[in-house]
């Protein structure tokens, strides 16, 4: 990957045309790979994205004692050695740039009966609050302190237990399942986070030998297992939804046809059934989805929420994807309430968006007028890269590293797309 000093300059392209593979989701990645902790040996994890993320949870886990490994990037495979002495330490440095850290903290504690990781700190869009994890364990019989900015964490072994969740948060699904793996008796997670992501993850337990019913509803069922009975698999980590509409949301706003290959209609379904209220002719394809896109989108409301949902990492691109379609559509966030602020930028870009709370009205406009801006988080960097396309002149967008951190050659891709894009060394 290249260095996070440049920026990515886009000029007014399209229509976008072809075909492009997505890559493996982010957010299944970072989570099977601390899930890799709960067994020695080497776990080999195929359709691995080459984002900045990976390498920063790879040094994460080889802090710790799992050494994390590219057997080829080309063929995008990830080998993670555990020798088992694990130091089951998260220091502040690493824990602070990624939030995905969070997600040692069950596997370490069911393995080595004691966890001490740093407290993460909140995001560019609001704050980002652990309890839900705390809690969850607690009830599994560990016990916490909060001592200078480190969460330190003990059990001797964790038993089953009933833990509901008020709200089905994504990280504190995943730890309570990684923790149940190795607990005394059965644990029950209610109201439990269903994105496809945590599919994933229940699989890969799976194979490795975990017990677990429920995969892919919101009653995961898990019967622990002893301590080193978990085996390293071979596992393909479940394509990205948010890449796979970035390219959608590309094709849409300059009026193209693409073909994703490896993309999952069945993961995405509500967000699809909006595209094509947008005007979008979207079709399930055999090992893909294809996309055509009207001259101009038609505008619609669309609200964030919990899988199966419209997930909140999509709402950048739908709001970018509105500030240039017919009409007035409404974008209302239930999940980050300040997850807004990349409008300020969009706004610059001659966006008409007005908030109000975690509201958007967004008033189409015919095209966009290119100008530098910022990207603040990573889908939102994407977003202003969509946005470039359908704008007159030239986009400069700032903040490329968080780009990088979840998109695996974002660039290559839309270029191979035709679009009229590329990095260049800031100056
Ligand atoms: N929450 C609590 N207490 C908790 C946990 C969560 O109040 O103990 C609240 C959060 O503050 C937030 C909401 O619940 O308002 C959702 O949080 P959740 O735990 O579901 O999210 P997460 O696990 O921290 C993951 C993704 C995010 C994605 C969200 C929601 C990863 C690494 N991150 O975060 O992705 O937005 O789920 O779908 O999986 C991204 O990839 O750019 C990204 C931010």
């Amino acid at each position: 990957m290249e260095p996070a000093t440049e920026h990515i300059v886009v000029r007014r392209s399209g229509p976008l045309l072809g075909e492009v593979t997505v890559p493996g989701a982010k957010n299944s990645v970072l989570k099977l790979m601390a899930a890799s902790l709960l067994t020695d040996g080497v776990t080999t994890l195929t359709n691995v994205p080459d984002i900045a993320d990976v390498a920063i949870m790879g040094d994460l886990l080889s802090a710790i004692g799992v050494t994390a490994e590219w057997q080829s990037t080309e063929d995008r495979v990830l080998r993670l050695t555990n020798h088992g002495a694990l130091t089951p330490v998260a220091p502040y440095e690493l824990v602070e740039r990624i939030r995905a850290s969070i997600n040692v903290l069950g596997p370490l504690l069911t393995r080595c009966g004691t966890v001490r990781l740093s407290l993460p700190g909140g995001d560019d869009f609001g704050s980002r609050p652990i309890d839900m994890h705390m809690s969850g364990l607690e009830a599994m019989g560990a016990t916490f302190q909060i001592r200078h900015g480190y969460v330190e964490a003990t059990a001797d072994r964790l038993h089953g237990a009933n833990v509901t969740f008020d709200f089905p948060s994504v990280g504190a699904t995943e730890n309570i399942l990684t923790a149940a793996v190795f607990a005394k008796g059965t644990t029950v997670i209610d109201n439990a986070a269903r994105e496809p992501e945590i599919g994933d993850l229940c699989q890969f337990l799976v194979e490795m030998g975990a017990d677990i019913e429920g995969v892919g509803s919101s009653k995961l069922v898990v019967h622990g297992v002893e301590r080193g009975s978990l085996r390293p698999v071979v596992h393909e980590v479940v394509p990205d939804r948010i890449q796979a509409a970035t390219y959608m949301a590309a094709a849409g706003v300059t009026g193209g046809e693409i073909r994703l290959r490896n993309a999952h209609s069945e993961h995405m379904e509500m967000l699809l059934r909006r595209f094509g209220d947008m005007g979008l002719g979207i079709t399930a394809q055999e090992g893909g989805i294809g996309v055509w896109a009207p001259a101009r989108m038609r505008a619609t409301d669309v609200a964030t929420l919990p899988y199966p949902g419209i997930a909140t990492d999509y709402k950048p691109l739908v709001v970018t994807m509105l500030t240039v379609a017919e009409g007035v559509g409404i974008v209302t966030e239930n999940l980050y309430p300040g997850r807004f602020r990349y409008v300020e930028e969009l706004q610059r870009l001659g966006a008409d968006i007005s908030t109000d709370g975690h509201h958007a009205v967004v008033r189409g406009v015919p095209h966009l007028s290119g100008a530098p801006v910022r990207a603040p988080d990573i889908r939102a960097g994407a977003a202003l890269v969509v946005a470039g396309l359908a704008a007159e002149g030239e986009t400069v967008i700032g903040g490329v590293h968080h780009i990088d951190r979840g998109y695996d050659d974002l660039v290559g891709r839309l270029r191979s797309l035709g679009a009229d894009i590329e990095r260049r060394p800031a100056v």
